[in-house]
């Protein structure tokens, strides 16, 4: 199990939930993976369970300043960065009647600038090292199709499918190849949250949200952040070189394009 051995990882939003996982997962096979979350205190918990071959950093992908830090504290700790999961987004939803301005800034801020720019600090870093790195952007089925009361995430999740595309192609000229992952519905603290706003906005009791997504999915069950981890070594490691520009589902059997 070393598939990624010696490589360095830059993960943002891993504090909990799939990022988390992803963080657990390469370093069981050989990666070092910084934890790069926005809330510190649970970055260093994270990093503290996995052990030396982790560490947190303070990271708000928001902020350019914040964003070429992690890129230096990573390499300064690390070496040189091979591996870019941008996983940190946020949840949103509302009809579109009650949509906010301020909540589409933070949303799009956040879930596709966050992604862009991190993603091209990590390019540039690893154009001038010479290095044959991967990204993956966490997309999500979300971005397939829109949702009636989940307009701005589904939107945001849509631009990262098309981004990836455009990365994709610009990049894999310097050697480095940009895929996705668009997971279906993964029980966590983010489904909480998703659960709880179906519960104001539609009466339902709370868990029933979850309960009616889980009995749609063919597998049988909501999604756990550890079914997402195989595609996410398999993306990054020697196997998947000859991918570009995909978004992959990982989902269950929910979504079929
Ligand atoms: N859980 C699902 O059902 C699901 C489904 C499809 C796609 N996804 C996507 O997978 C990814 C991970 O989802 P999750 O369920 O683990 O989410 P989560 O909400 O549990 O974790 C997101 C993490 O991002 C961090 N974060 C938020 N804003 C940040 C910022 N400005 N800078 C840095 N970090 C920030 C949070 O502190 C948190 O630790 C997200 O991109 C999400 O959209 C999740």
């Amino acid at each position: 199990m070393t598939r990624l051995a010696g490589k360095t990882a830059l993960i943002t939003g891993a504090a909990r939930g799939i990022g988390f996982a992803f963080a657990k997962a390469y370093v069981a096979e050989g990666a070092r993976v910084a934890i790069a979350d926005i809330d510190i205190q649970r970055a260093r918990g994270a990093a503290a369970e996995i052990g030396e071959a982790a560490f947190a950093i303070k990271m708000d992908v928001t902020n350019q300043q914040s964003i070429d830090e992690a890129v230096e504290k990573t390499t300064d700790r690390f070496g040189p960065i091979d591996i870019l999961i941008n996983n940190a987004a946020i949840f949103t939803a509302a009809p579109i009647v009650e949509i906010e301005r301020a909540d589409y800034n933070r949303v799009f801020d956040i879930n596709v600038a966050g992604v862009l720019f991190t993603m091209q600090a990590v390019a540039r870093h690893m154009i001038a090292q010479g290095t044959r790195g991967r990204i993956i952007n966490m997309a999500s089925q979300a971005g397939r199709r829109g949702e009636p009361l989940v307009a701005v995430y589904c939107a945001s999740k849509a631009a990262i499918i098309s981004l990836t595309q455009s990365a994709g192609l610009n990049l894999i000229s310097h050697g480095i190849n940009v895929n996705a992952i668009a997971p279906g519905v993964v029980d966590g603290e983010h489904w909480d949250g998703v659960d709880a706003f179906f519960a104001k906005h539609e009466g339902k009791p709370p868990g029933q949200k979850k309960r009616e997504v889980a009995a749609a999915i063919p597998y049988g069950r909501m999604g756990r952040a550890e079914d997402l981890t195989g595609m996410a070594v398999f993306l990054a490691s020697d196997e998947a070189k000859y991918i570009v520009a995909q978004t992959y589902n990982v989902d269950g059997g929910n979504w079929m394009s």
